[in-house]
C-alpha cells in the first residue's frame, strides 16, 4: 500500500496540474459564472426518469445533505481562516460538492436554507459539459468544463431540439468520475482513492468501469422524444443505499474441530470475500466510514458471549480492533477549544475487527477531517475480491451448558463513527447501522 500510495505522490508532483490552455482544479476558481449552466429544471421536461433518478442521488444532494453542511461551516471553514495551511478547503470542497458556486468564485456560498445555486450540487449541466481533465491523475475536481449550448454525451450523431450533442469517450471512463473521486490533502496525502483503488484491481483489467456497477444500463428512452434503447440509469447507489450495501462482503465460518472438550480452547474461522465491490471496502469517505465483525456464541441454556478476534500481530493492528480509546482531538481547533479531549475512537464492541484505515493529523492522532491528514495507518479494507479470514480463539468459562453452542458473525456498516455523530449533532440517518451479512455455525462441546 504504501509504494503504491507513494509511486502515485512522485507522479502527481512530477506532472502538476493546470495548464496554459484550460483551467482546471483550484485555478478555475472564478473563472465562470452561475449563468453559465442551466438549471436541472430546464433538462426535466424531456429527459424524465433520468431527471427523478438524478434527485433521488446523493449527487443531487452533495451540498445541502446535512452532514455536509456540519462540516463544511463548522469545521472546514473555520479551520481554513486559522491554518494557513488548510486554507485552500474554504473554496476547495466546493470544488466536489458545490461546482457551480466554486467555479462562480462564489465562496464560501449561501447556506443551503437560502436556496442559492450551490443547491444544486452535482448537477446535470456541470457533469455534462467536462470534457477532460488536467494533469496526469485524475483528482481535486481537475477536470475541464466547457459550458454552453453543447452537452457532452456517451453517443455518437444523437439530436436535441434544446442543445447540441457531442460524443464524449471521457464519459465512459473511470478517470472521468475520479476528478471528484479521488482527493489529495494539503499535506500530499490521497485521503479519497475511490478510482486509484480501481485502477490497481481487477475490475480494471477487466475494464469493468465504474459506470457497469453505478450507472447501469436499462431499455428504455433518454428522453421522452428519444427512440428506445439502452440508457445508462442515473443511480450512483453508494453507501447511501443498503441494497447496494447488502451483500457486498460474502461470509461463512466454520470450527476448527466440531466436537470440542470443555477444557479445549474452541477456535472460529470467518472468510469475508468482497464479491460485489469494484474498489475497497470501506471507499471514499474512509475517515468516515467504520465496518466492523461482531460475533455472538449462544450455549444450550441460552447464555450468550461476545467473542473477541484474535490479534494477527501486524503493524497498527491496534486501529483495526475496538477499544476504549478517545481520538478526534483535532476538531478542538475550529470549534475553538484548545483543550478538546476528543470522543470515543470507535463506538462499536470493544475487542471486535475494524476494516478501515485510519487517517492521521500533523500530530499524529485520528482525524474525520480528511483534509488535516498528513498521514495514514495501516490499510486493513478489504480490496475488490480480495478475501480476509479472522479467527476468534475462545476459553470455555467453567459454568458453560455442555451440547451444542452456536456462533453468529455479524459485519456491520455504518457511515459515521457514533461518537463523531453524536458529538456534532448529525442527524440520525447518518448513523443507521447496515447489515452487510451475516453467517453461523456451531459446535458441540462435551466433558
Ligand atoms: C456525476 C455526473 C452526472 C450527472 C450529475 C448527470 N449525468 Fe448524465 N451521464 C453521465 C455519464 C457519465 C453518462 C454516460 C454513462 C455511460 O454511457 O456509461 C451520462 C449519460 C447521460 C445521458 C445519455 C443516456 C444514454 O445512455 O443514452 C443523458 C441523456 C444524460 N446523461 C442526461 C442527464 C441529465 C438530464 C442529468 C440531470 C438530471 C444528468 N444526466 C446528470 C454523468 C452525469
Ligand atoms: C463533479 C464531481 C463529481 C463527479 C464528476 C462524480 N461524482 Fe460521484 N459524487 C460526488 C460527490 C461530491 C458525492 C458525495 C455527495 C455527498 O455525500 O455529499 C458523490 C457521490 C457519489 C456516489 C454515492 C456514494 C455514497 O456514499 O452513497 C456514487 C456511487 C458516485 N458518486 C459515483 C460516481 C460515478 C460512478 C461517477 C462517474 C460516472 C461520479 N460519481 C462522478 C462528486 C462527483
Ligand atoms: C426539449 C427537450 C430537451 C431538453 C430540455 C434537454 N434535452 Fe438533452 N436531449 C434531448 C433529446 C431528444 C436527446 C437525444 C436523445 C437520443 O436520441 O438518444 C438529448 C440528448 C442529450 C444528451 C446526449 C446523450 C447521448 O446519448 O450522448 C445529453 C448529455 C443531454 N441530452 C443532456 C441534457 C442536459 C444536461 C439538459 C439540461 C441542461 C438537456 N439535455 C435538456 C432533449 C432535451
Ligand atoms: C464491480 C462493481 C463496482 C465498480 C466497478 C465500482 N463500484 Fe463503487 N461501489 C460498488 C458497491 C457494491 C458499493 C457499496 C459498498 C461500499 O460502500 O463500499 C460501492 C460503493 C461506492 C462508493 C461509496 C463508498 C463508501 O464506502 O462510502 C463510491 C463513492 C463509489 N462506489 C464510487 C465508485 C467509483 C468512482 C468507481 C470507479 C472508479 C466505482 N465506484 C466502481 C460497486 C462498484
Ligand atoms: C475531490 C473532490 C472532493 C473534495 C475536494 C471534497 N469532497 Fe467531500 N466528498 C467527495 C466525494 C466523492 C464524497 C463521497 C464519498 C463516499 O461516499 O464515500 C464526499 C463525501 C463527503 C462527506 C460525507 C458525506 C456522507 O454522507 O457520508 C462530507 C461530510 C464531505 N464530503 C465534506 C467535505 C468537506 C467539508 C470538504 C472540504 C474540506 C470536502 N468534502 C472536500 C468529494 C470531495
Amino acid at each position: 500500500m504504501g509504494q503504491f500510495f507513494s509511486a502515485l505522490l512522485i507522479l502527481s508532483i512530477a506532472f502538476p496540474t493546470g495548464s496554459i490552455a484550460q483551467k482546471a482544479g483550484d485555478e478555475a476558481l472564478g473563472t465562470q459564472t452561475y449563468d453559465s449552466f442551466e438549471k436541472p429544471a430546464a433538462c426535466a421536461s424531456c429527459h424524465v426518469d433520468i431527471y427523478q433518478q438524478w434527485t433521488q442521488a446523493i449527487m443531487s444532494q452533495a451540498y445541502t445533505h446535512h452532514w455536509d453542511e456540519i462540516e463544511y461551516f463548522e469545521l472546514a471553514v473555520p479551520h481554513a481562516e486559522k491554518d494557513p495551511m488548510v486554507a485552500g478547503v474554504k473554496a476547495g470542497c466546493n470544488g466536489c460538492h458545490a461546482p457551480l458556486s466554486f467555479l462562480a468564485g462564489d465562496v464560501p456560498p449561501p447556506r443551503p436554507e437560502e436556496g442559492s445555486r450551490a443547491n444544486e450540487s452535482v448537477s446535470c449541466d456541470l457533469c455534462h459539459v467536462i470534457k477532460s481533465f488536467e494533469g496526469e491523475e485524475p483528482f481535486n475536481f481537475n477536470y475541464v468544463v466547457d459550458p454552453g449550448r453543447k452537452k457532452y454525451g456517451p453517443k455518437p450523431g444523437v439530436e436535441s431540439p434544446h442543445h447540441d450533442t457531442e460524443l464524449n469517450e471521457f464519459m465512459t471512463t473511470a478517470e472521468y468520475c475520479g476528478t471528484c473521486h479521488n482527493e489529495m490533502s494539503p499535506y500530499g496525502v490521497w485521503v479519497k482513492s475511490t478510482q486509484l483503488e480501481w485502477k490497481e484491481g481487477p475490475y480494471a483489467k477487466q475494464g469493468v468501469p465504474c459506470h457497469h456497477c453505478h450507472m447501469p444500463k436499462a431499455p428504455g428512452r433518454s428522453a421522452k422524444m428519444a427512440e428506445e434503447g439502452l440508457v445508462a440509469q442515473h443511480l450512483f447507489h453508494g453507501a447511501h443505499d443498503p441494497g447496494k450495501l447488502a451483500g457486498a462482503v460474502e461470509m461463512r465460518m466454520h470450527p476448527a474441530e466440531r466436537e470440542v472438550d470443555v477444557r479445549d480452547p474452541v477456535v472460529i474461522n470467518v472468510q469475508l470475500h468482497n464479491a460485489k465491490v469494484g474498489h475497497k471496502i470501506p471507499s471514499g469517505s474512509v475517515e468516515d466510514r467504520i465496518m466492523w465483525l461482531h460475533v455472538i456464541a449462544t450455549d444450550s441454556d441460552g447464555k450468550q458471549y461476545h467473542l473477541p478476534v484474535d490479534r494477527k500481530g501486524f503493524d497498527g493492528e491496534e486501529y483495526t480492533i475496538a477499544a476504549d480509546v478517545l481520538a478526534y482531538q483535532d476538531m478542538g481547533v475550529p470549534l475553538d477549544d484548545t483543550a478538546f479531549k476528543g470522543v470515543q475512537r470507535d463506538g462499536v464492541p470493544i475487542g471486535d475487527r475494524i476494516f478501515r484505515m485510519p487517517y492521521f493529523d500533523p500530530q499524529g492522532r485520528m482525524t474525520i477531517m480528511q483534509w488535516n491528514t498528513k498521514s495514514l495507518g495501516v490499510d486493513y479494507r478489504i480490496g475488490p475480491r480480495e478475501t480476509k479470514v479472522e479467527t476468534f480463539t475462545w476459553e470455555l468459562p467453567d459454568d458453560i451448558a455442555l451440547g451444542r453452542v452456536t456462533f453468529k458473525a455479524e459485519l456491520n456498516y455504518q457511515r459515521l463513527v457514533q461518537p463523531v455523530a453524536d458529538f456534532l449533532e448529525v442527524p440520525v440517518d447518518e448513523t443507521e447501522i447496515v447489515r452487510i451479512n451475516t453467517a453461523s455455525t456451531w459446535i458441540e462441546i462435551y466433558d
